[in-house]
Formats: C-alpha cells, structure tokens, sequence
C-alpha cells in the first residue's frame, strides 16, 4: 500500500490525465473545423497520450493495491478563436500538469516513497518533452502561421505524426 495522501493524488491525477485527453480532443475538433487536418492529426495522437497517462497511472496504483475511484471528467472549458489559441492553452496546460506531478513527486519524497519516484521520473521527463513540443509549435505559427504557404507546409509537418505507445512499461 502506498501512503494514503501519495495514492490520492495519483487518483486524482487520472482524472487530470483524462481532461488533458478530453482537452486536446476539443483542440483537434477545432482545427478540424478550420481545414487544418494536420493540426488536427497532432491532437488527436496528442488525446491519446494523455489517455495512456491515465492508464499507466491507473495501472500503477493496481499493482500497489490501491482501490481507484474514477470521478467525472469536466467538460473542455478553453474556448479557442484564433489558430494560435489552442497552442498557447496547450502550453499554460502542460505548465499547469507539469506542477502536478511535480506536486506528487514532492509528497513522495516526504514519506521517502522511493518506488513512486521512480515511477514519476518519467512523467518529469515526458512534461519537459510537453512544454518544449507545446513552445516549438507556438514559435513555429509566430514565424510562418500568417503566410498561407507556411501554414500549409506547418500543418503537412503536423500530419505526419503517428501514434506511439508510451515507452514506460510497469
Ligand atoms: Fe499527461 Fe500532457 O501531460
């Protein structure tokens, strides 16, 4: 078993995962209803992720034996209008995910709860990769986004990205 305030907030942080999936799906949406196919492609894989954030944190509190309570996932309350809305939101969100983990990761630490540790370095390492992927595509519509070549070329870039498992295994 795991310390109870460490197992409560990885519960919770299910939850968070789940409204990042929700959240970035609401983004595709909005792309899509633009005609940018490839920014909408990059959300929706970037939707899934977040799902699997969900499970590997649901998995994990499993294999401790913790009882898991799922709590109803808010509905998106961002509202983009411009092309670059959803990517600086994107961004605040990551920061704001980022202080979570690093806020379990904190009471782990207080209780020497050296195996959640370990199990959060990865979701330290995947948060770096979240802001920095979040700011690029930030910088990437200030260059090119008001050009409509540049934007089609952004958005062909976006198109290519596949779906890859998580590459933490438990
Ligand atoms: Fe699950 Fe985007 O952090």
């Amino acid at each position: 078993m795991l310390n109870e305030k460490v197992a409560s907030l990885l519960n919770e942080q299910i939850n968070k995962e789940l409204y990042s999936a929700y959240l970035y799906l609401d983004f595709s949406l909005f792309y899509d209803s633009k005609g940018l196919d490839g920014y909408a492609n990059w959300y929706k894989i970037q939707a899934q992720e977040e799902r699997d954030h969900a499970m590997l944190i649901l998995e994990y509190l499993k294999n401790n034996g913790e009882k898991i309570t799922l709590e109803a996932v808010a509905k998106p309350d961002k509202t983009p209008n411009t092309l670059m809305d959803p990517l600086k939101m994107a961004l605040e969100h990551e920061q704001y995910v980022t202080s979570l983990i690093n806020n379990i990761y904190g009471e782990a630490y207080s209780v020497k709860d050296f195996r959640t540790m370990q199990f959060l370095d990865w979701f330290v390492k995947e948060q770096l990769e979240e802001e920095k992927n979040s700011e690029d595509m930030i910088t990437k519509m200030e260059l090119f986004g008001s050009d409509s070549k540049g934007l089609y070329m952004l958005d062909s870039e976006f198109a290519a990205r596949v779906y890859s498992a998580p590459s933490l295994t438990l």
